[in-house]
């Protein structure tokens, strides 16, 4: 405010200098022209002459003040407008400065979209790992998003960065009652993912899946929203068909201790194409392989959470079995992408999401084990020398390594078919290995960093 300030005050003194120069000028010439006058008119007697002089003052003097008070006159409307235009960047500020005092922070920037672009979105699970991602893609990209959540396993400090948002509400609610809001879409993600997550409430798994999917659908039904469910690689148990197509029926124990998930993501499945064949709803199936990156719980026992925590606290990796056993990993940011897509999409049959790129358990220990000790010895990551992460670990072995007994249908081989995702998405996985567990490894750092400045303070109150 003050700069334009300072310009109108320069402004106006300069016009002002100028109206005093002007006017001493045309009196001085006036001068002057009346003395040339003079000596041409000599021979008029004095009393006449001197009787013109004053009248020729008069009338100079006259006009001068005329057009003075014009000068002054225009200076005060001008003034009188500057005045307004100030008054209407003060309101303006006022208002602005108001508005950011409301919000109380500042937030990542987001687009505007047009009103005919701008969808209000429904995010259910959005607190957890997955849906967290999701919502800074869906608010940078300028919609309404709305996440309904009961922080089952959900925390707020993977959204709080848009609490105070104006395009971002949040819900604390349980999915397996109803929910009324009006949407355009709705992502449906709420289920615990991991095992120990799952297993610990079987019952409570089931009802989030089959209830909290049924609610869901109901409520595309009711409001005319498309709906996109989460479905999971698990529903092809432990596969006797590798790698896996969507058209694989699967291979899944109905009573074991992981069936509370499978099953109850095989009826989601099952629900959504009843809704879409009885109700015609609008539906997107994303088969979700193993999927990582920051924001996934440190203790949610799988293996990439487990291995990074080991390492970092020099503790020996957990391999359940002989380490034979693969599994394929897909960094955070790429399934964001193939989910927004297959939202966009007009295919509404089930697409497997997930990176092809399969690695043997023990494999991947050597690979976490190559980045964490490099990190200590504070190697710089060249992108050249991806390959030499990929060696066998050498340093003290055995110590680093912990082999327990194998998990009851733990899959042998899990490694997705994408060629659909590819075709009908136009869509690849492109972060590789290294570049996301070097990203996830230093969320994890900062994590048990974060973790451990909490428990320390504890200790001292
Ligand atoms: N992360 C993966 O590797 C992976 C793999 C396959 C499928 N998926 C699917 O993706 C979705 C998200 O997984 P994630 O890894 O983000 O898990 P997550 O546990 O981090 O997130 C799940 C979210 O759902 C919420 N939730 C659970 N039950 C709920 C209920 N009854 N009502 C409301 N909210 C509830 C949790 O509080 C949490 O915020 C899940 O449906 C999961 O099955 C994930």
């Amino acid at each position: 405010m003050t700069l334009p300030r300072v310009f109108y005050v320069l402004f106006l003194f300069v016009i002002f200098t100028l109206t005093i120069v002007f006017t001493n000028y045309h009196n001085l010439s006036s001068k002057h022209r009346f003395d040339d006058d003079n000596q041409h008119e000599q021979h008029r007697s004095k009393n006449e002459i001197d009787s013109d002089i004053i009248d020729n003052d008069i009338g100079n003097r006259h006009q001068n003040n005329t057009k003075l008070m014009g000068t002054i006159e225009k200076l005060h409307n001008e003034i009188e407008q500057l005045r307004l235009r100030l008054e209407q960047i003060e309101t303006k500020n006022n208002f602005q400065s108001s508005k950011i005092v409301t919000n109380r922070k500042f937030f990542q920037k987001t687009k505007l979209l047009p009103y005919s672009e701008k969808k209000r979105i429904l995010i259910t699970g959005g607190a957890g790992f997955v849906g967290s991602h999701l919502l800074d893609r869906l608010l940078s990209d300028g919609h309404e998003v709305i996440v309904a959540d009961n922080f089952y396993t959900g925390r707020r400090s993977n959204i709080e960065h848009w609490l105070g948002h104006p395009n971002f509400e949040l819900l604390h609610h349980d999915i397996v009652n109803p929910l009324y809001v009006e949407v355009d879409e709705i992502y449906h993600l709420a289920s615990p993912a991991s095992p120990p997550h799952y297993m610990m409430n079987a019952v409570k798994t089931i009802k989030t899946n089959t209830m909290g999917t049924i609610n869901m659908l109901g409520l595309a039904k009711r409001v005319g929203a498309r709906i996109l469910v989460a479905s999971t690689s698990e529903i092809y148990g432990d596969p006797d068909v590798h790698p896996q197509s969507e058209s694989y029926w699967g291979n899944v124990n109905p009573i074991g201790p992981r069936s509370c998930y499978d099953e109850g993501k095989r009826v989601a499945e099952a629900l959504t194409y009843a809704y879409a064949k009885q109700e015609n709803l609008s539906v997107r199936v994303a088969r979700i392989f193993n999927t990582y990156g920051p924001r996934m719980h440190a203790n949610d026992g799988r293996v990439v959470s487990n291995f990074i925590s080991q390492a970092i606290q020099s503790k020996p990796l957990s391999i359940y079995g002989n380490g034979n056993q693969t599994r394929s990993f897909q960094y955070i940011s790429d399934l964001i992408e193939g989910l927004v897509r297959l939202m966009e999409s007009n295919y509404s049959r089930p697409i497997n999401l997930g990176n092809p790129d399969e690695y043997t358990i023990q494999k991947f220990a050597d690979i976490v084990l190559n980045l964490v000790h490099r990190d200590n010895e504070k190697i710089q990551h060249n992108k050249d020398d991806d390959n030499r992460f990929m060696q066998p670990y050498s340093y003290h072995h055995h110590h680093h390594i912990e082999y327990l007994p194998a998990k009851q249908d733990d899959p042998r081989r899990r490694r997705p078919d994408i060629k659909l995702a590819l075709q009908i998405l136009h869509w690849y996985p492109n972060i590789t290995l290294i570049d996301g567990l070097a990203k996830t490894i230093d969320y994890f750092r900062l994590e048990l960093k974060r973790s451990l400045e909490e428990r320390k303070k504890t200790i001292l109150n």
